[in-house]
């Protein structure tokens, strides 16, 4: 795969879908996009401090994005006291590379809380009480953290979502003493990279981008994509086979391990405890 930062941007994409995807010759060499393209997780981190103002100011910039109705039903919880990080952490241990060395960890909460106050003080009553309230403050929050990596890795930072925080809810809502219709929607590891991230295919454009509406599910591109990963960037671990079904027997691609992944129940509390922050989800 096209690792060097000189590449331009049809090259850095076709890496990522491995097909050739058109780019006007115009944006070929775009810092930004060619940077948004090139971009990967990162999961090792060298224990240089990320100053807080460096923080401040790309929390400010992610806050900038769109939020829906401008409601602004998103916040951003920064944790750099170690004590507390490592209780975050630990809720996330079956994932070895969080117990490592994060140097700060961020959350990202949905807050609908904001809104009921503006209720309060304006003297209206909320009338919309349903899944609605839960789903706009969870976008936004999605849209910041989305915002924040870009941010992040402009700047040259390094960082890693970690939705694994949600395995446990409830503590990360008493870690955070977070107020009833706030909800953490996902994790950030940050800090300066310990090794180049690596790029990870995408599913090709025949299966994600649609135009003028939906059209056919054809299993085609699924399974292209599914042999062209095993082949450059194959899952160096599976997961067991669930029983006991364990499924047909297929070559261990992308499509096995996430039909694995979902074969066994994940967080299946989540929806009780939004319900316990208040939330109606009819
Ligand atoms: C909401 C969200 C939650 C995620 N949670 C985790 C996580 O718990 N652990 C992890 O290692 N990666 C997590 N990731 C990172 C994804 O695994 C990663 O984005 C995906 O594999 C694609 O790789 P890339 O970001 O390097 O392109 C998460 C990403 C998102 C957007």
């Amino acid at each position: 795969m096209t690792t060097s930062s000189e590449a331009c941007l049809s090259a850095l994409l076709a890496d990522r879908f491995r097909h050739l995807v058109r780019v006007p010759d115009a944006l070929e060499g775009e810092d930004t996009l060619r940077r948004m393209a090139g971009r990967g997780s990162c999961r090792r981190f060298r224990d240089d401090p990320v100053a807080p103002e460096l923080i401040e100011t790309l929390c400010a910039v992610a806050l900038s994005g769109p939020t829906k109705s401008d409601l602004q039903q998103r916040d951003i919880v920064v944790v750099t006291e170690p004590g507390l990080k490592a209780a975050l952490l630990g809720i996330c241990a079956d994932q070895p590379w969080t117990q490592v060395e994060v140097p700060v960890l961020i959350v990202f909460c949905g807050n609908h809380a904001r809104q009921r106050r503006l209720h309060d003080l304006a003297g209206h009553t909320f009338a919309n009480d349903h899944l609605d309230a839960f789903f706009n403050a969870a976008v936004d929050a999605g849209i910041v953290l989305a915002g924040f990596v870009a941010a992040a890795e402009a700047v040259g930072l390094g960082a890693c979502p970690i939705s694994a925080l949600r395995n446990r809810p409830d503590e990360v809502d008493r870690l955070l003493g977070l107020t009833q219709h706030v909800f953490p929607v996902a994790g950030l590891a940050l800090g300066y990279p310990a090794v180049p991230a690596p790029v990870s295919q995408r599913l090709p454009l025949a299966e994600t981008l649609r135009w003028n509406g939906w059209g056919t599910d054809d299993p085609g591109p699924l399974e292209r994509y599914d042999a062209e990963r095993r082949c450059h960037q194959p899952y160096a671990t599976e997961r067991p086979a669930p029983q006991p079904n364990p499924g047909r027997a297929r070559p261990y691609g992308w499509i096995e391990d996430k039909a694995r992944q979902y074969a066994r129940p994940e967080r299946a509390g989540f929806g009780a405890y939004i319900r316990g922050k208040g939330f109606s989800l009819d």
